[in-house]
């Protein structure tokens, strides 16, 4: 199969890119779509073979559910039955959030295909603010399952060329958005009714972190150590092995965890390029990546994360080092990343 790849430089090609996309995903056909914050691989959500395609493309586990894209907030409801007692903080959580990157996990309408929810009986719900995907949404006028649109267990895509890289000749459009403004994976939470305040348990952390949270119940967030690889587990993004990149990736906790071996070449994943943090005079290194220059924002550092790890990994070191990240807001997200990517 031949991929195209379609611009959306210009109002015109803009334009003409939604028509084909929107084609595409009425023949039960794929399309990488930019979303806020990587890039997903949608097909209609309705289409029990269409959503096969997904799973082909990406060599991706059944078990594994697929998030579900909706072009509107009243249209969840399409989606998911929102329990009454959790109805006040959903409400909330969508007013606030959406469209934005946060995943609702609520229990399914009977009309979301088994093969979307990976057999759950609940089913992970979003709205993207991407103005493309959400036109191509709009006009196909229902909901589109996009999971990430990349090869199941390796790094996601933040711009069309990654998408490339590994989908090329697997799917036949990819729809070319910029680079990903947010870089990393929305949050998911699923909501129970508290005794005092709603909980809100995190299954993934990302962009909307504890702080951005906490107004609307008690935070929570779910056990990543007790996952095991090849069992259908609550976040399947909790899987291990996860964000690979090719060559191999280690996080350190402290810098005397180093110790290299002798004529193998060494990329540094840094937060800051501090010199206080220790690492950058640890050796030699044979490439250095920074990812929040100076006083360092994990914000920043989020964003461009996979980008970094996808040049590290065309580099010709033989393995990638990364420092540790503070594990509060966004950096407990790209230590969740790390953590995987290491794994
Ligand atoms: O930002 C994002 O969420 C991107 C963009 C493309 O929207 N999508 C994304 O999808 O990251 P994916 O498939 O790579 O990750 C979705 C995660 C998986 O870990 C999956 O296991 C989990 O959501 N998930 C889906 N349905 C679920 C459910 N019903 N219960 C619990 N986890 C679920
Ligand atoms: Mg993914």
């Amino acid at each position: 199969m031949e991929t195209q790849i379609a611009t959306t430089d210009s109002e015109i090609n803009t334009n003409e890119t939604v028509r084909q996309a929107v084609a595409l995903l009425q023949a039960g056909d794929l399309v990488a779509l930019p979303t806020e914050t990587v890039y997903g691989l949608a097909a209609d959500a309705l289409d029990p073979a269409a959503v096969e395609k997904i799973f082909a493309a990406k060599e991706r586990p059944h078990f594994d559910p697929l998030i579900v894209h909706v072009h509107h907030k009243d249209a969840l409801y399409e989606v998911a039955e929102v329990p009454e007692e959790i109805r006040k903080t959903v409400v909330k959580l969508t007013e606030t959030f959406w469209p934005g990157p946060l995943t609702l996990v609520l229990p399914r309408r009977a009309t979301i295909p088994d093969l979307v929810t990976g057999g759950l009986d609940t089913v992970a719900v979003r709205q993207t603010d991407h103005p493309v995907f959400h036109r191509i949404l709009r006009n196909f006028g229902g909901p589109v399952a996009a999971p990430s649109a990349n090869m199941f267990g390796q790094l996601s895509p933040t711009s069309a060329q990654a998408v490339v890289d590994q989908l090329d000749g697997r799917i036949p459009l990819i729809v070319d958005g910029g680079a990903c403004g947010r870089g990393l994976e929305s949050t998911i939470v699923k909501i129970f009714p508290g005794e005092k305040k709603p909980i809100i348990e995190v299954l993934r952390p990302g962009p909307i972190t504890e702080i951005d949270l906490k107004k609307f119940g008690k935070v929570v967030f779910a056990k990543r150590n007790e996952v095991v690889e090849d069992s259908a587990p609550e976040a399947p993004g909790m899987l291990q092995s996860h964000y690979a990149p090719h060559k191999p990736l280690r996080l350190l906790e402290r810098p005397e965890d180093f110790s290299p071996e002798e004529g193998k070449r060494y990329a540094l994943l840094s937060y800051r390029g501090q010199q206080k943090d220790g690492y950058l005079d640890l050796h030699e290194w044979d490439e250095i990546a920074i990812l929040s220059p100076g006083s360092g924002r994990v914000a920043e550092a989020g964003i461009r994360l996979f980008h970094v790890i996808r040049q590290l990994d065309f580099s010709d070191v033989d393995e990638i080092i990364s420092e540790p990240f503070p594990d509060r807001g966004v950096g407990k997200a790209i230590l969740d990343k790390l953590r995987k990517a290491s794994s």
